[in-house]
């Protein structure tokens, strides 16, 4: 069996649902991280779905996915705007990377702007609220190689 993707979450995203839904939506973390897996299932991938709200035990897992991931999709938060730990950690990373974004940083402050992250990923995906972590997942499948025919 194929080594897992991991999908990572950075700070505040535990608080999906509730914290300002007019931007993020009102699917909660645990809910995204349903249809990951049953999205990941219909391409015979397997997902290790985390969450942190601190930069070091993300790094931790970034390097623990040098070993025990087949690839990474990663909503780094605020963290993506300013962590070069974070950016040291997936570009030591080499498995395929994926970004993603609820909200389209684009249309936000200009702090928001600049991604660490997307200097190292394959694909970066804003702005379509939880359906952007499907369309990482179909991505990965094609990055990893994974059998587009096990796709129900
Ligand atoms: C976010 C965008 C970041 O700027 C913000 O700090 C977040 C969420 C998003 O998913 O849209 O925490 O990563």
């Amino acid at each position: 069996m194929a080594l897992p993707v991991y999908v990572l979450n950075g700070p505040n995203l535990n608080l999906l649902g509730t914290r300002e839904p007019e931007v993020y939506g009102r699917a909660t973390l645990a809910d995204i991280e349903k249809a990951v897996k049953a999205r990941a299932k219909s391409h015979g991938l397997k997902i290790v779905f985390r969450q942190s709200n601190h930069e070091g035990v993300l790094v931790d897992w970034i390097q623990e996915a040098r070993e025990a991931a087949s690839g990474v999709i990663i909503n780094p938060g605020a963290y993506g705007h300013t962590s070069i730990a974070i950016f040291d950690a997936l570009k030591a990373l080499d498995k395929p990377i994926v970004e993603v974004h609820l909200s389209n940083l684009y249309q936000r402050e200009a702090f928001r702007h600049q991604s660490y992250v997307s200097l190292v990923a394959k694909g970066v995906i804003v702005g379509l609220g939880d359906m952007g972590y499907l369309l990482a997942v179909d991505a990965m499948a094609q990055l990893v190689g994974s059998s587009p025919g096990k796709r129900k």
